[in-house]
């Protein structure tokens, strides 16, 4: 079984759509491309506490909908302005149709989520549930 937490069924993605999932209760962007190929990306868009899932998706990039930033669904990197960070782009498999996503593993560089917020989001979580 791949590393992660099992997130949704890739027939659960459709393109050019994202799924809002939690990973350990960290918020995180399931996202089928144009090509059809699927990324994790940390949901909370680094310009400011905005669900990244609330946008659109068009070719290989998801934009912002609070002020109009596209970030880059392979590597996070913002490709227009106000945000200037990257967000962090996770370690996803798919086994059998099943979609794993690993958010202790950050692909592009970005910040990692520190154990403390992956902690407290958990905790949140468990608590709403
Ligand atoms: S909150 Fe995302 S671009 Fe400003």
């Amino acid at each position: 079984m791949p590393a992660g937490q099992l997130v949704c069924k890739e027939q659960d993605l459709q393109v050019n759509a994202a799924l809002r999932v939690l990973v350990h209760g960290y918020p995180v962007v399931v996202v089928r491309d144009s090509d059809g190929e699927v990324h994790a990306l940390g949901d909370t868009c680094s310009h400011a506490d905005i669900s990244l899932a609330e946008g659109d998706v068009e070719d290989c990039a998801i934009e912002c909908w609070g002020h109009g930033s596209q970030f880059d669904l392979r590597t996070g990197e913002p490709l227009s302005p106000p945000a200037f960070e990257p967000v962090p782009v996770f370690a996803l498999a798919i086994d059998d149709s099943n979609v794993f996503v690993d958010v202790t593993t950050v692909i592009n560089g970005a910040k990692a989520p520190d154990e403390a917020l992956l902690k407290k989001a958990a905790a949140k979580s468990a608590k709403e549930n």
